[in-house]
């Protein structure tokens, strides 16, 4: 008999179809779709994410790592992967040899893939990434045509890609810092231009910049949190508003569930959990769910989130300790053992959104679910 999981993830692939639809619309026929999938494809499961994003035509997966694009390549998926992070001298081989395409920004990086690429005879395609205003990664404007001569000293070495990363596109409705960082890479573009050098891909737009700002679109756009169904931030939705543009219709993909491992009824005035944070109030019928921090579900949500249990909510009471949580279902009749559990999700006519349990815990709705532990099987239904 197959293995009833005590906690799993869904994938609902209609509602990844849909938001890519959503994007697919918003950019055209003649532009590139690049999905995020790194961070464990935003805690969705990255091979599960990139097969579906293969099956439904996405045209270029990105990653942060090495090893997130070999655990891609290695489960048979051949969409073009864009490495968006560092890789280090030592692993260069390697990503050559697989055909990673490279985010490059460093000298040395470019010394040692001339070295690699001439030994071996095989191209390396490599995406130069500009420092507008972010600094994290990226060269400065002013290093640009000297970088690109440099790579040029070496015959395999192929420039593919120019792009750039918006520093404060979700977090405000004020965008003139991204209109700033746009002049600058486009700027960058003039250069080229002006010299004679063609980039084939150019692309700089995370989600709120492809929902946002056509301009900011060139030739690909690299969506994360929007393919996944969530608004990168209310400021981002608010500017869609403010600037009279019809906000995309985005649907989560993500419900995260458990079942009821334990039943019990304990007396008015029984303390729940380490700590004894939480005293009863009243005769309460508890449940424990096998779930815990180790999981995902942020310690801070002790005492304050609730879970969905027939479609109703049930707080949880106590402590979030490693592997189990407590909530309270005397309110909610007929519950019996290994019912379902949604921890994040639709049940009913209730929702719990990444957003709401973001409130509680001070962070973002990203980490929210790039936290949910790996382990946990992620079905695609
Ligand atoms: C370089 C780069 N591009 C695109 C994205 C996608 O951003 P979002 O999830 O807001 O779409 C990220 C996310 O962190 C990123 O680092």
């Amino acid at each position: 008999m197959r293995k009833k999981f005590l906690q799993w993830i869904e994938i609902n692939s209609s509602a990844f179809k849909h938001n890519l639809n959503q994007f697919r619309n918003l950019i055209g026929a003649t532009k590139k779709l690049l999905i995020v999938v790194k961070a464990n494809a935003y805690g969705h499961g990255i091979i599960e994410i990139s097969r579906l994003a293969e099956n439904c035509g996405v045209d270029w997966l990105g990653v942060n790592s090495l090893e997130e694009a070999l655990i891609i390549k290695r489960n048979g998926i051949s969409l073009p992967i864009l490495i968006l992070g560092y890789v280090g001298l030592v692993d260069l081989p390697e990503a050559v040899e697989n055909e990673f395409r490279l985010t490059v920004y460093n000298k040395e990086t470019i010394e040692k893939l001339g070295e690699i690429t001439s030994k071996i005879k095989k191209k390396a395609y490599l995406h130069i990434k500009v420092e507008t205003g972010t600094h994290r990664q990226g060269i400065n404007k002013e290093e640009l045509i000297p970088f690109i001569k440099f790579i040029k000293k070496y015959p395999y070495l192929s420039i593919e890609g120019l792009s750039t990363h918006f520093a404060n596109i979700e977090d405000t409705t004020d965008h003139s810092y991204a209109q700033k960082q746009l002049n600058m890479f486009n700027f960058c573009i003039e250069l080229l231009k002006r010299k004679g050098i063609f980039i084939p891909v150019k692309h700089t737009a995370c989600t709120a910049a492809t929902i946002l700002f056509p301009e900011t679109y060139f030739d690909m756009v690299r969506v994360g949190i929007g393919i996944y169904g969530l608004w990168p931030s209310k400021e981002t939705y608010l500017s869609c508003l403010l600037r009279g543009r019809q906000p995309v219709s985005l649907k989560p993909i993500l419900t995260w569930k458990t079942r009821i491992a334990q039943i019990k009824n304990v007396p008015e005035g029984s303390f729940i959990g380490y700590g004894c944070t939480y005293k009863t109030t009243r005769p309460t019928k508890l449940a424990v769910l096998p779930i815990g921090y180790y999981d995902g579900y942020d310690r801070k949500l002790s005492n304050f989130s609730y879970v969905l249990i027939k479609g109703k909510r049930a707080p949880v009471r106590g402590r979030v300790a490693m592997n189990m949580i407590t909530v309270d279902i005397t309110d909610i009749p007929g519950v019996k053992l290994e019912d379902e559990v949604v921890l994040l999700g639709e049940q009913g006519n209730e929702i719990i959104s990444a957003e709401y349990l973001a409130s509680l815990c001070g962070t973002i709705n990203y980490e929210i679910v790039t936290r949910i532990n790996p382990l946990i099987p992620r079905i695609v239904i």
